[in-house]
Parts: structure tokens; C-alpha cells; sequence
């Protein structure tokens, strides 16, 4: 019989690529897709800025618990992040026990020209973008850290991300290719 297999979780700070990258997989394993902000927009039916200028962050922050509990319900889905979910810890540990956690990184100057010109994203709103997103990406180093599965996107293509997340799944380690078999 077939296990349903677990989800795979993308998390790390915005721009490193995380709806990308999850599309890519998404689209070579024939698995659904669920970019958390999108489905959080949906939800609320209105843009996360104006979610963030209305109802507040904690809103916001307790919108997104919510959805990670109902996604960790369930395995099968390839699952981009909020950029802020790490933010608790106890949805690290409930997307864990039905995921796969990888975390996607890439250097300040390379998520500062990624986010170029992109307005949706509030907490990146006024000021100096690069300074904020150093100052994020230092108070949260703490919370990235909990995750082991990195990949540095700064110098790689969507494609080779996807390729080094599906060869980490469990699934990719117990069936090698027969190609050289023939
Ligand atoms: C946030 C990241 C955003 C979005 C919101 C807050 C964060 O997601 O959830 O603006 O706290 O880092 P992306 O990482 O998908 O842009």
C-alpha cells in the first residue's frame, strides 16, 4: 500500500526563492502546491500589505498558526512558507511531523535586488531596504538556525535548487535510478 508522503516545507527568509522553487517541485512530482501567503489572501480576501496596515502583524501571525495547523494535518503538498513562519517554534514542530524542513538562504545584497521594486511586502516597507533586511535576517538567524536542510540559492537556478531539495527526500534515497541497469 502507498504511504502518503510527506509534505515538503520550504522556509527562509524572503526572496531566497521559497513559491519558486516549491512550483518547480510541485510541478515534477505532480504534487499540489500551497504558497501560505497566497492562501492567507485569499482567505482574509485582501493583499497581505493590507492585512499587515489593518489588522495588525499578530493578526496576521495568528492567521498564519492557523494555516500551518491545518496543513500539517496532511501530508503530500509542497509547501512554501511565510517568510516569518520560524518566528514560532511551534509550528516548526508541527510542519515537521508531516514534512520534510529545508530552508533557503541567500545573501542580503541578492535578496535586496530579488525584492527590487516589489511592494508587497510590509515589513520592507520605508527606510533603507537593505539595512532592514540585514537587521531581519540578524534578529532571526536564531530561528533559522533550527533548521538543518540548507541551501544557499544566491548562485543557483530554480531548477538546481529543486534538484538538491528532491534528492534529500526519503523517497529519492530508496529508489536509485535504473538507468544504468539496461
Ligand atoms: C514575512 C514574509 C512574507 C509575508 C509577510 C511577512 C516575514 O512572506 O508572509 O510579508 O515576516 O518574513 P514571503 O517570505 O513569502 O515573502
Amino acid at each position: 500500500m502507498d504511504q502518503v508522503p510527506k509534505n515538503i516545507v520550504l522556509l527562509g527568509f524572503m526572496g531566497t526563492g521559497k513559491s519558486a522553487v516549491a512550483r518547480e517541485i510541485a510541478r515534477r512530482l505532480r504534487r499540489p502546491v500551497v504558497e501560505m501567503d497566497g492562501e492567507i489572501e485569499k482567505r482574509e480576501g485582501m493583499a497581505i500589505s493590507r492585512i499587515f496596515a489593518e489588522r495588525g502583524e499578530p493578526y496576521f501571525r495568528s492567521r498564519e498558526r492557523e494555516l500551518v495547523q491545518k496543513l500539517s494535518r496532511s501530508g503530500g503538498k509542497v509547501i512554501a512558507a511565510g517568510g516569518g513562519v520560524v518566528l514560532d517554534p511551534a509550528n516548526l514542530r508541527a510542519l515537521g511531523r508531516r514534512g520534510v524542513l529545508v530552508r533557503l538562504d541567500a545573501r542580503p545584497e541578492v535578496i535586496f535586488r530579488r525584492v527590487e521594486g516589489e511592494g508587497h511586502r510590509p515589513l520592507l516597507e520605508g527606510g533603507d531596504r537593505l539595512s532592514t533586511i540585514k537587521r531581519l535576517l540578524a534578529a532571526r538567524r536564531s530561528f533559522y538556525d533550527a533548521i538543518e536542510n540548507r541551501i544557499d540559492t544566491s548562485d543557483l537556478s530554480v531548477a538546481a535548487v529543486a534538484d538538491r531539495i528532491v534528492a534529500l527526500l526519503p523517497e529519492s534515497k530508496r529508489s536509485p535510478r535504473r538507468s544504468m541497469e539496461i
